[in-house]
């Protein structure tokens, strides 16, 4: 059953007008869960930064499905240059974004929902109604593949709002075909594994706004978590998000004019059965800034059900993933109304 649109929350954009020194008290942390409190590397350090123009040279791929196996086994976390987008549609879906999330609020209402099937749903936090302590974070989130099915349910506020995002939506969406080649032969595997259900799979744009925050110590954007698909590319306005090495350190990741993000999501970790993890991030706030961040997330489609890749298991590496569709998931915390459930777990 289908739910009625909930319009019983205020945006952070909205809040963000009316405090100009505190933050209410709903999006304060408690102390050990603030950014501040964990071991964190403030000073950007040098995270993997793979230059993608030799991918499609036959004697140069190899160097770059090198850098890619190091990345994914390190952080499950790179940056890419030369991956053939160009700047200026980057900064258009951004622009586009923001422009959006400066309509007034009965405009952008239209879209608000709770029900995660939504192909378009606007909210805040991360699950507002369930969420313990908010997160200064608004959010439209969009289904964007294929592209023809979706995009005439996108806002079509401000004008060039589809165009300029539908086109950054396709140019991700050939990128991510490319890079989950070279993960793939990164991890011994043809590049042509699982080749339909990676170009079939969804992809579905979470489009960001952390309006700027005068206690960014406080709260965060967005918690910890991982993504629960095979890869995640963003683009981000400024910089703000973090990710976690294996020791638990927390690194910011340096902000890249014309780069991209790649991040390794839970069912890279699955297939790949173990060799891979994905990667724990999440976004930190800014006092001055307001920050729009796309995440465009890439998975197979939602009843397909995953396991480890047959030539990832032997004797030294037994099946470390038992197998589930993401599906069967969402129907298992609905069921259980529970939101602190991860995907991943429910396969280990
Ligand atoms: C995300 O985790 O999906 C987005 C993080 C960010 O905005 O940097
Ligand atoms: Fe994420």
């Amino acid at each position: 059953e289908k739910m009625e649109p909930d319009t019983s929350f205020k945006s952070v954009m909205a809040l963000a007008l009316e405090c100009q020194k505190n933050i209410p008290e709903q999006y304060v942390l408690p102390p050990l869960q603030r950014p501040n409190m964990s071991l964190t590397d403030h000073i950007p350090t040098s995270l993997p930064l793979i230059d993608l123009s030799m991918i499609n040279h036959p004697a140069h791929r190899s160097q770059v499905i090198d850098e890619v196996r190091a990345a994914c086994k390190q952080l499950g976390f790179f940056q890419v240059t030369n991956h053939g987008i160009p700047t200026s549609v980057m900064k258009d879906a951004l622009d586009t974004a923001e422009e959006f999330f400066n309509l007034p609020s009965e405009e952008k209402m239209c879209f608000a929902s709770t029900d995660v099937h939504e192909p378009v749903r606007y909210g805040t936090s991360m699950n507002h109604e369930k969420d313990k302590v908010l997160y200064w974070r608004d959010f439209l989130k969009l289904y964007a593949y294929p592209i023809s099915e979706w995009i005439h349910l996108w806002p079509s506020n401000p004008p060039s709002y589809r165009e300029r995002m539908g086109s950054y939506a396709e140019a991700v969406h050939k990128l991510q075909n490319q890079l989950m080649e070279v993960v793939l032969e990164s991890l011994g595997l043809n590049a042509n594994y699982l080749h339909e259900d990676i170009e079939e799979g969804s992809q579905v744009l979470a489009v960001n706004c952390y309006p700027s925050c005068p206690e960014p110590d406080l709260a965060l954007g967005m918690p910890p978590h991982t993504d629960y698909g095979t890869l995640t590319i963003l683009n981000q306005s400024h910089q703000g998000l973090e990710i976690m090495d294996h020791a638990k350190k927390w690194h910011s990741v340096p902000f890249i004019e014309g780069a991209l993000i790649v991040q390794l999501g839970d069912q890279s970790e699955v297939m790949s059965n173990g060799r891979y993890k994905g990667t724990p991030h999440r976004a930190i706030l800014n006092v001055q800034k307001k920050r729009l961040s796309i995440s465009s997330l890439h998975s197979f489609a939602i009843e397909k059900k995953i396991r480890p890749a047959p030539e990832l298991v032997d004797e030294q590496h037994p099946v470390a993933y038992k197998e589930g569709s993401f599906a069967e998931f969402l129907d298992c915390i609905a069921l259980n109304s529970v939101s602190d459930v991860k995907y991943i777990d429910t396969l280990r």
